[in-house]
């Protein structure tokens, strides 16, 4: 019989996923393509938010208190490039704490089928 761990564990759990969620938010506030959105954000909320988001969408525990995708973005017009500018950074950040080829991939897969929850909706 062959395991897998789930993609939590392979992430690094809470402590590993937090990490990458701090980083991620760190990005889009230095991304020109992105930065405006958060100008009046708390970012240590969004922070807790994407980290909380991601612990619980990748199998580890439901932790995650925010809003549904399409309620979070729902009147904001977000575009096409913009979704891409944030899977840019959530590359960008998966390779800053050393996650592997299969993992990366794993993770970009699953947020781009929010796409439809979040662009122009
Ligand atoms: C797959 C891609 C995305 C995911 C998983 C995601 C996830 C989230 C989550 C979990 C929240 C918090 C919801 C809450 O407040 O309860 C949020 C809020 C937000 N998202 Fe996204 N998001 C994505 C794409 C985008 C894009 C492309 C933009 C535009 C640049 C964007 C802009 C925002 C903004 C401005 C907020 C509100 C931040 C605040 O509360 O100050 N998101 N998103």
């Amino acid at each position: 019989m062959e395991m897998t761990a789930s993609l939590f564990e392979r992430l690094g759990g809470t402590e590993g996923i937090t990490a990458i969620a701090n980083d991620l938010v760190d990005l889009h506030v230095a991304n020109p393509r992105i930065a405006p959105r958060y100008v009046n954000s708390d970012l240590e909320k969004v922070k807790h938010l994407a980290a909380t988001f991601f612990i619980a969408g990748s199998g580890g525990p439901s932790v995650y208190e925010g809003k549904d995708m399409l309620s979070a973005h729902k009147g904001m017009n977000i575009d096409n490039d913009e979704f891409v500018a944030v899977l840019d950074d959530a590359l960008e950040a998966l390779e800053k704490n050393g996650i592997g080829q299969r993992e990366k991939e794993e993770v970009l897969a699953i947020l781009y089928g929010l796409k439809s929850e979040i662009v122009h909706v």
